[in-house]
C-alpha cells in the first residue's frame, strides 16, 4: 500500500502496524458476518423430504430404554423379511437411551459403549446396506426425558456428528427445556442440520405444547400434535405430572389441525401401538384412522414377534396407499352421531377414502344414502358430487367390492372397529 511506504520512522511503523492489525481484525469480523448471513439466508429445513408421511419403526413404544445394537440390527433383519420394509417402513429410529451418560471431553455426544459397542456409524451402515434409513432421537433441552445428554447448546456440533454417522431422521424431544422458546430452539437445530448439509428428516417432538402447527412448517418435516400415546383404545393414563393418551383421545385432539399438514410438513399424532396388545379390531381401527389422518406411520411393536393379524394390518397396501396418497390432504370428520363417526379423505386422481368408525363397545348398523349426502372439502376444494358421479366401492380390509354409490350403503360395524372404503372413480 502507498500509505504503508510513506511511513518509515518508528512511531509511524507502530501506527501502521496498529492500523494493519485493526484492518485484519475488521476483515475477520466482516468475513464472519458474511458467513453468518449466508448460513442464515440458506438455513432452511432440507427440501424435498417427507413428501408423503414418513414410515418406519421406532424402539420406544415397545422397548423404552431396553435397547442395544443387537436389537436394532435384528429388528432390521426381521423387517427386511416380514414385508415391513417392502411395504414402505424404511426409517428405523433408535429412541431415547442410546447415549452414554456424559458427552466426551470435547463435548461430542457419544453412544453408550456397552449398548452400542460397534458405534453408531457402523449401525447406520448396517441399516443402509439392508435398504433402511437410520433415525435417532435426542432432545432440544439439556437432557433427554430419560436423563441422557440433550442437545441444548450443542446443536451444530451434534448435527455434524449425526451427519457423520449417516443419520437420515432426527426425532427431537422437548424435555428439560427450562424457559427456552420452542420456536427459536427448534430453529437452531434446523440451522445446525442445514449446515451439516445431509438430508435429514427433522421430526419435532414438542407434544403440541406451543402449537407447532402454527410455526414449524419451515422448521421441520413433522411435528407431534399431542403428548405420548398410551397402549389402549379408549383411555388415558395419569403419570402424576403428565398424561398419556389412548387412540380415541389422540384422534379427538387432531380437530382443527388438518389445514396445517401437507407434503413435507405433517401433523404427527404419535407412533403406532398396533401389535402391542390391543384387540385386533382396535388395532385395525387405530391403523385406519392414522391413515385417514395422513399420519406418519411409525410402527412401535416387536418386529421379531408379531402375529399374522398384526402384520396384515401394518402391511395392508390399500390402507397404506390412503395414508401415502400424493395429494397429501389430511382427512376430516364428516359426521358424528351416537358414537359413530364418518370420515372422508380426498385422494389424488379423484378417488376418496371413507372410514366409518364405531367408537362404541357394541356393534352399530349404519346406513348411508350417497345421493342425499354433500361431501365437499373446503380445504382441497373437492366435491364428491354423488348426484352426478358413480364410484365403485372397495372394502380395504376384506379386499372385496362393496358395490357402488348408486345403492344405499348399509353396514354392521362391530364395536371399536371400522369400515374402510376406497371410492373409485
Ligand atoms: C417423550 C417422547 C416419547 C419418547 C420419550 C423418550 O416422552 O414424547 O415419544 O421419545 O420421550 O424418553
Amino acid at each position: 500500500m502507498a500509505f504503508v511506504r510513506d511511513f518509515d520512522d518508528k512511531t509511524g511503523s507502530r501506527e501502521l502496524l496498529y492500523f494493519s492489525d485493526t484492518m485484519k481484525h475488521f476483515t475477520k469480523i466482516l468475513l464472519a458476518l458474511v458467513i453468518f448471513a449466508c448460513v442464515q439466508a440458506h438455513a432452511q429445513k432440507y427440501p424435498g423430504l417427507a413428501l408423503t408421511p414418513p414410515m418406519g419403526w421406532n424402539s420406544w413404544n415397545k422397548f423404552a430404554g431396553n435397547i442395544n445394537e443387537d436389537l436394532i440390527r435384528q429388528t432390521a433383519d426381521a423387517m427386511a423379511t416380514n414385508g415391513m420394509r417392502d411395504a414402505g417402513y424404511v426409517y428405523i429410529v433408535v429412541d431415547d437411551c442410546w447415549e452414554a451418560k456424559e458427552r466426551d471431553k470435547l463435548g461430542n455426544i457419544v453412544a453408550d459403549p456397552e449398548k452400542f459397542p460397534s458405534g453408531m456409524k457402523a449401525l447406520g451402515d448396517y441399516l443402509h446396506a439392508k435398504g433402511f434409513k437410520f433415525g435417532i432421537h435426542n432432545c432440544a433441552g439439556t437432557k433427554t426425558c430419560a436423563g441422557f445428554p440433550g442437545g441444548r447448546g450443542h446443536e451444530f456440533q451434534d448435527a455434524l456428528t449425526y451427519a457423520s454417522w449417516g443419520v437420515d431422521f432426527l426425532k427431537y424431544d422437548w424435555c428439560e427445556h427450562g424457559t427456552a422458546n420452542s420456536q427459536e430452539t427448534y430453529k437452531t437445530m434446523r440451522d445446525g442440520l442445514a449446515t451439516a448439509g445431509r438430508p435429514i428428516v427433522f421430526s419435532l417432538c414438542e407434544w403440541g405444547d406451543t402449537k407447532p402447527w402454527l410455526w414449524a412448517k419451515d422448521i421441520g418435516h413433522l411435528w407431534r400434535t399431542t403428548g405420548d400415546i398410551y397402549n389402549c383404545f379408549d383411555c388415558d393414563y395419569d403419570h402424576g405430572t403428565w398424561k398419556s393418551w389412548g387412540v380415541l383421545k389422540i384422534l379427538d385432539m387432531q380437530d382443527g389441525l388438518r389445514q396445517y399438514a401437507g407434503p413435507g410438513h405433517w401433523n404427527d399424532p404419535d407412533m403406532l401401538e398396533v401389535g402391542n396388545g390391543m384387540a385386533v379390531n382396535e388395532e385395525r381401527a387405530h391403523f385406519s384412522m392414522w391413515c385417514m389422518l395422513a399420519a406418519p406411520l411409525i410402527a412401535g411393536n416387536d418386529m421379531q414377534n408379531m402375529s399374522d393379524a398384526t402384520r396384515e394390518i401394518l402391511t395392508n397396501p390399500e390402507a397404506i396407499a390412503v395414508d401415502q396418497d400424493t395429494l397429501g390432504v389430511q382427512g376430516y370428520k364428516y359426521s358424528a352421531k351416537d358414537g359413530v363417526e364418518i370420515w372422508f379423505k380426498p385422494l389424488a386422481g379423484g378417488d376418496w377414502a371413507m372410514t366409518i368408525l364405531n367408537r362404541n363397545q357394541d356393534a352399530k348398523t349404519v346406513s348411508f344414502d350417497w345421493k342425499n349426502e354433500a361431501v365437499t372439502d373446503n380445504l382441497s376444494k373437492r366435491d364428491a358430487e354423488f348426484s352426478g358421479t358413480t364410484y365403485n366401492l372397495q372394502n380395504l380390509w376384506t379386499k372385496q367390492s362393496a358395490g357402488t354409490t348408486k345403492d344405499i350403503l348399509s353396514a354392521d360395524i362391530p364395536g371399536h372397529d371400522v369400515l374402510m372404503l376406497r371410492l373409485k372413480k
